[in-house]
């Protein structure tokens, strides 16, 4: 089995390695490529890579190159995790906004939107040269934001899924506290990419028992804790949500915190550099605890699991995707694509039904999900109106001056990555 990763030389990549590596069974890779246009990057994780597959006794070939289409070449997955920009075009996302008393973020607000019209171009035309060489392969897409990138990839007819690690981390969250078995752990997880909400907690299948009454009355404060959510908030709603909604829920406040602490791109870049100095090191052989500072914990176990489903191998299992609504949430259209539990096989993934959805999340995900429509059409065919219209349409920006201004600012800092502007 040949995978390749594009966005090899990323410094998340030790962890996707040794996720490949503890888990060969599930996912037998006969030949890894790392592809990446940074050369001096990709050398340096390479290696690293090649050293956690040795000392794990994986026998699998690691290739690096930086030429896309020979490093797709017949490959039967494709994984994305490739930044437009890099850092820098993340601290531009998470500081402008500000500006005019929004939110800053790399996904969320008018710095996803940036994000979005950077990256939809450049996955397209990799997903398109994967296609024609190898019409087979399956794309997994874990660039963000990955609901709008996975919409352009989908309405564009590829083979793909999109894959966040947001559900995987609270399973193993919940998991921890219950004092059960990850696997045991089904999360009833609904919405969109970064705007999920978990309705049940249900323990043994997506039928088992819901423990997420008793999750909450016992260790509610935890798991508040980590979303940096107040607890009676969690025990109104009755749901947990994911810390995304942080971002709505507490938008004021956020846009206050951010004012005064230095960006996440700033300290992920910090962190970077460091990582990458220690990934030089001939002596390490396996991913630093560093790593488990940034926020993709996890991220290779659900790449693992996925990959394993829709190559085949593995038989159908329950995961959670972004793929196709096809009326899963009856209230979006059928070519939205959703975040929820979904059956995932060689043919694909197929979306469990949910239950009928409180108001109070169905208004938030429609608004939400009209404005990924119109930030795909924005992203696919430029011009500043389509712009205007997306930030809009936005529920965290919503009026006109607001709209015009980040217009503004996202085409002035993101000139040099669109085509268009
Ligand atoms: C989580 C999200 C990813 C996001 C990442 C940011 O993993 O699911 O979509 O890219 O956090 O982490 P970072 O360490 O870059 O802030
Ligand atoms: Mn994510």
């Amino acid at each position: 089995m040949k995978l390749a990763v594009v966005g090899g030389g990323s410094t998340y990549t030790p962890e996707l390695i040794d996720g490949f590596a503890r888990m060969r069974d599930t996912l037998p890779i006969t030949e890894l490529v790392l592809i990446d246009p940074a050369a001096d990057r990709l050398e340096l994780v390479g290696g690293l890579a090649r050293r956690i597959f040795a000392k794990q006794g994986h026998g699998g070939t690691i290739v690096t190159t930086s030429d896309l289409d020979a490093g797709v070449e017949g490959a039967d997955a494709v994984l994305l995790q490739l930044r437009v920009g890099g850092q820098a075009a993340r601290q531009q996302d998470e500081t402008w906004p500000l500006e005019c008393g929004c939110v800053g973020q790399e996904t969320t607000g008018a710095g996803g939107l940036a994000k979005a019209l950077r990256t939809v171009p450049v996955v397209l035309d990799i997903a398109e040269r994967v296609r024609r060489s190898n019409p087979d392969a399956w794309i997994i897409d874990f660039t963000n934001p990955v609901g709008i990138v996975t919409r352009a990839l989908l309405g564009a007819g590829h083979k793909a899924v999109g894959l966040c690690n947001v559900a995987i981390g609270l399973q193993r969250k919940f998991a921890k506290l219950l004092d059960v078995a990850p696997g045991q752990v089904h999360l009833d997880h609904v919405g969109l990419n970064h705007l999920t909400w978990e309705t049940g907690v249900r323990i043994g299948g997506p039928d088992g028992e819901d423990v997420l009454p008793k999750l909450l009355a016992e260790h509610g404060e935890a798991v508040a804790a980590d979303l940096r959510l107040p607890r009676h908030l969690l025990d109104r709603l009755g749901v947990v949500p994911s810390y995304y909604l942080r971002y709505f829920y507490a938008h004021d406040e956020v846009v206050e915190e951010s004012r005064t602490k230095p960006s996440r791109a700033a300290e992920v870049a910090a962190m970077e550099r460091q990582l990458l100095e220690m990934y030089g090191d001939p002596a390490l052989d396996e991913k630093p605890e560093l790593l488990a500072k940034r926020g993709g914990a996890f991220y290779s176990e659900a790449a693992v699991d996925l990959a394993a489903s829709l190559l085949g191998g593995a038989g159908d299992r329950v995961q959670v995707v972004n793929t196709l609504n096809r009326g899963t949430l009856p209230f979006l259209p059928d070519d939205a694509v959703v975040e929820v539990q979904a059956r995932v096989g060689a043919d694909g993934a197929a979306p469990l039904p949910v239950p009928r959805l409180d108001p109070l999340y169905a208004g938030l995900i429609a608004q939400v999900t009209a404005y990924e429509d119109l930030a795909l059409e924005a992203a696919l065919r430029g011009g500043r109106d389509r712009v205007f219209r997306a930030l809009l349409a936005h529920p965290l920006i919503g009026q006109y001056d607001y709209a015009d201004r980040l217009t503004d600012s996202l085409l002035a800092h993101n000139r040099e990555h669109l085509a268009w502007a």
